[in-house]
């Protein structure tokens, strides 16, 4: 089924695409920009690929990945508090993922009694797809409703229930931009929000560079094989011959920026082909390519980036040992 309206259209798999609101270039020619030229560097959604989500997904259950059980511990406690205080017609999720952590705002929501709808938006369908099928079985009350599409293309094209919005941005994924990005990404969801909505962020706290360097560097190597799995993609998508075994993994926790920073080094110099973009790179030994940040906010940084945007804040949670904070703000 393929219906067309002004804003969005249904896909196959039952999700609904996203209308860009400003152009965002292609992959080729986002790669042409950022892989070609110095310094090298590629987007962090195309991390995301049906594996590349999977592989997340094993990353938030390691051992030394604190970011994941830490929310969801401070979603256990709290969510009950968030649903009373915000009462929401529908919970906009940006960057959803496999949904696993907001199920404890539906399990709050069933508690109280509260009926509500929840959509989901990520750039990765198969993610979606999977999600959806499972949260239909697990919360037969929940009114889903799956929308596909890239957040940097703008949220102006959301679709908006008739009461009142909870939108939730968890796994610190506001990391993933700039400073400056990330203020003006809150910036743009405040001017999309309704006043007396609700925007709940889960946000990685700076801590000692051990724990942190541990998250991004797990034993069991998935992070390694997360980081990597962008040049399979890489070699999908545009042709390419990277051989993965002659790049290797590395995360360092930059303290004066206060933030990790994800690299893929070439191991030897090195060409690689990218066939579909008639173009080729010529690695050094020991070059490198930017594949993520993840910045790091301290309790005063969260709320000045907020405020910025000026959000009020409603409540500042966060566990014992300030790892990670959980922030309901409104409009
Ligand atoms: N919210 C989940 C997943 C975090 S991983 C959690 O907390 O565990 C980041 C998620 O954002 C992935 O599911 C990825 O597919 C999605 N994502 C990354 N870039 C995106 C973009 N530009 N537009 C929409 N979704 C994006
Ligand atoms: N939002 C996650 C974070 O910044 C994304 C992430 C976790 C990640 N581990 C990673 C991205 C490893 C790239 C590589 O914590």
């Amino acid at each position: 089924m393929q219906i067309s309206t002004k804003f969005s259209e249904i896909e196959e798999s039952g999700c609904i695409a996203i209308m860009p609101t400003r152009m965002i270039p292609n992959m080729h020619d986002d790669v042409r920009e950022s892989l070609l030229n110095q310094p090298r560097s590629l987007s962090p959604k195309y991390f995301y690929d049906e594996r590349g989500s999977e592989l997340f997904d094993q990353i938030c259950s390691t051992p030394e990945y604190y970011p994941t059980r830490t929310e969801n511990a401070l979603l256990e406690k709290y969510a009950t508090d968030i649903i009373n205080k915000t009462k929401p017609e529908q919970i906009l999720e940006l960057g959803s993922g496999y949904s696993v952590k907001t199920r404890r705002l539906f399990d709050a929501c069933q508690n109280i009694s509260h009926n509500c709808s929840y959509a989901p938006f990520d750039v990765c369908e198969e993610a979606l797809v999977e999600s959806a099928k499972k949260l239909a079985k697990e919360y037969q009350w929940l009114n889903l409703k799956p929308l596909l599409g890239d957040y940097n293309a703008g949220l102006g094209n959301l679709p908006a229930a008739n009461g009142s919005h909870l939108y939730v941005f968890l796994g610190s994924t506001i990391g993933n931009f700039e400073r400056h990005e990330a203020t003006a990404f809150i910036q743009e969801l405040y001017k999309v929000m309704r006043v007396g909505d609700h925007f709940l962020i889960g946000v990685d706290r700076v801590k000692e560079n051990d724990v942190l360097h541990a998250a991004y560097n797990d034993a069991q190597g998935i992070t390694a094989e997360f980081n990597l799995n962008v040049l399979h993609v890489l070699n999908r998508e545009l042709h390419a011959n990277f051989d993965i075994d002659e790049f290797t993994h590395s995360a360092t926790f930059n303290t004066d920026e206060e933030r990790i920073e994800m690299r893929l080094i070439s191991n030897s110099a090195q060409k690689v082909q990218l066939n579909k973009l008639n173009e080729s790179i010529h690695f050094e030994e020991g070059e490198h390519i930017v594949t993520e940040i993840s910045q790091k906010y301290t309790h005063s940084g969260i709320e000045e980036m907020l405020t910025a945007a000026n959000f009020s804040i409603t409540y500042h949670y966060e566990d014992e040992d300030s790892y990670f904070s959980l922030v309901l703000a409104s409009k």
